[in-house]
């Protein structure tokens, strides 16, 4: 459970309008279409009714969906339609934002993620973020990824050299670095640097992983390795996974959610949201005929 009285929390900017209470079932919001493909153990994150404004403007309209836990969720719509403002309001850093104005519910797990006495820090420990440029911070490769339990005050030598070896091995990076751990990250390549942010974030142990266009400025090579990375972690995390390379979405994805202009389109199923999709405008965007 997260604890609800970190200080560090009052930093938060976003505010939440109202919004209505009711609860929404899969497949009754008004305007989009629904065919999820269910995991083995149910919703993890449950967006309900969710619009987001940066000021004045509206960025996200009512967007209601739930992630399933232990599946890969891709996120796809042209450029602008609010992919990334969705990703960054799961583990609130558009707070960080200011200006940014919430209505509806993101729930985590059951917790209301936008609950004031929220413990954010708490929050974004539990869901790693990946970004679109790798960010090796300018240290060793192993204190790159120790840095998530040097923050937490764990110095316990064996403790730390055990995750960072474990991390490393689970984002496929252990065999390509284990003789310079000492050796700066920033010498690495840019496919080795982001898998090194993926290792970062498993160190810190979360449940999550939010990661927005992760391969974007990757070879087709070092992408390869990022998506077979992504086929290895599925299932021992959740993976929320913002592209625009459609084909990537539809090879490394179960459940697909197409947006557009800040709405919420189409919902489900990764292999009918690509071979077969109900909202014409879904076939539109996968066809190649707009975006
Ligand atoms: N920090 C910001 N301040 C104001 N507007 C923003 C900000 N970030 C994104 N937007 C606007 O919100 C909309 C959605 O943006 P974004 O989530 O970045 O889309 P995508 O990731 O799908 O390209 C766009 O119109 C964009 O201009
Ligand atoms: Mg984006």
């Amino acid at each position: 459970m997260l604890a609800t009285s970190n200080p560090k929390s009052a930093v938060l900017t976003a505010k939440r309008n109202g919004g209505s209470a009711g609860q929404s079932h899969a497949g009754s919001n008004e305007g989009t279409v629904y065919h999820v493909r269910p995991g083995q153990t149910g919703k993890l994150i449950d967006i309900e009714r969710f619009s987001l404004w940066y000021g004045l403007s509206q960025a996200i309209f009512d967007v209601t969906m739930g992630v399933e836990r232990g599946l890969v969720t891709a996120l796809i719509g042209p450029s602008g339609c609010g992919k990334s403002t969705v990703l960054r309001s799961l583990n609130r850093m558009n707070d960080l934002i200011d200006g940014v104005r919430i209505s509806g519910f993101i729930r985590f797990d059951e917790i209301d993620i936008y609950s004031p006495d929220l413990d954010v820090i708490g929050l974004r420990k539990r869901m790693g973020m990946v970004f679109q440029k790798p960010n090796p911070f300018p240290m060793s490769i192993a204190d790159n990824v120790a840095y998530p339990l040097k923050v937490d005050g764990i110095r316990d030598r064996h403790i730390v050299a055990e995750t960072v070896e474990r991390a490393l091995k689970q984002s496929a990076l252990w065999d390509e670095v284990r003789d310079r751990l000492k050796a700066s990250a920033l010498g690495l390549s840019g496919g080795q640097q982001q898998r090194l942010c993926i290792a970062r974030a498993i160190a810190a142990d979360p449940e999550v992983l939010l990661m927005d266009e992760p391969c974007s400025a990757l070879d087709p090579i070092a992408t390869a390795r990022i998506e077979e990375l992504i086929d290895l972690l599925r299932g021992q995390y959740t993976i929320v996974i913002v592209t625009h390379n459609m084909q990537q979405a539809a090879r490394v994805s179960d459940n697909t959610a197409f947006m557009y202009l800040g709405k919420l389109i189409e919902y489900g199923d990764t292999e009918r949201i690509f071979t077969n999709p109900i909202n014409p405008q879904t076939s539109d965007y996968v066809t190649g005929r707009f975006g």
